[in-house]
């Protein structure tokens, strides 16, 4: 488990803007070992979407290095499910989960089988055949997450997947995911969050980063034993660590705000 996947060594990134160099990301150090579930938590505006979006390769950094250790050849290196419900209008549930799949040019049969088979991993069997538009918030977060997974990636990348959720929905969906990666046998998983409780009861590891300009400030491990349920959430270990995280992060939050009312 300790095998590094991706190595960030310095990395930064500026945004050109009209109004002057935006400073987004300053010197992340950082390593994600492989199969290893990473949470990142910080104040609006810190650079975490950026981040995400170097590594999923949609943005480019502006200096330092990234390096991904790629596994196998005939695997997509990632998948990304962002906040917004990122799936097709025009293609039912199942096409939907079978998009990844047919851009690899995987044949019909092969990709409905696995496309069935996360279908049902996430509960939406019975919606096979609806657009985006006949199904609720969760449900449409489901389609994300099975697309992405059915895909196979080595890396998931994920941008606050569940934060248009109600509590409740965003309390099943983490242990859908769970479920569902501990299933898949442990692929390596960038998760964005917002929030502390979502980044404790998911994570292997909690990076805290510091508001804009985004820097690492500290990484907390969490040795919560596996497979986790919301039960843990009642546990006296969960409470502690939650109180560390909440009390370091309060830091870069009280800042964020700070730094809004002066340019307000
Ligand atoms: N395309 C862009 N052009 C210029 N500036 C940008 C661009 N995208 C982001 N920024 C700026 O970079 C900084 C980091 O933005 P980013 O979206 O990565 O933050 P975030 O941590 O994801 O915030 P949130 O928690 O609100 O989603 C912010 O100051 C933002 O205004
Ligand atoms: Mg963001």
């Amino acid at each position: 488990m300790t095998a590094p996947k991706i190595e960030l060594r310095g990395l930064g990134k500026i945004y050109p803007t009209p109004q002057g160099d935006v400073d987004a990301l300053v010197d992340i150090n950082l390593t994600v070992n492989d199969g290893e579930f990473l949470c990142i938590v910080g104040p609006s505006g810190c650079g975490k979407s950026t981040l995400l979006r170097i590594l999923a390769g949609i943005y480019e950094e502006t200096s330092g290095e990234i390096i991904v250790h790629k596994a196998d050849i005939d695997r997509p290196l990632n998948s990304v499910v962002f906040q917004e419900y990122a799936i097709f209008p025009w293609r039912t549930t199942l096409d939907n989960i079978a998009f990844g799949l047919e851009m690899r040019g995987v044949p019909k049969p092969n990709r409905m089988a696995i496309a069935r088979a996360y279908m049902e991993k996430v509960g939406l069997t019975r919606f096979a055949d609806n657009y985006p538009n006949q199904l609720s918030g969760g449900m449409k977060q489901r389609v994300a997450l099975a697309r992405a997974m059915a895909n196979d990636p080595e890396i998931l990348l994920m941008d606050e997947p569940f934060g248009a959720l109600d509590a409740q929905t965003r309390e099943v969906m983490q242990e859908e995911l769970l479920r569902i990666w501990e299933e898949d046998g442990g692929k390596t998983v960038v998760y964005i969050t917002h929030s502390i409780d979502e980044a404790v009861m998911l994570g292997d590891r909690v990076v805290i980063m510091t508001a804009h300009p985004g820097r690492i400030k500290s990484i907390h491990p969490i040795d919560l034993p596996r497979p986790r349920t919301q039960q843990i959430r009642g546990t006296a270990e969960y409470a502690h660590i939650a109180q560390v995280i909440r009390e370091d992060l309060s830091e870069e939050v009280d800042k964020a705000q700070a730094m809004e009312r002066l340019e307000s």
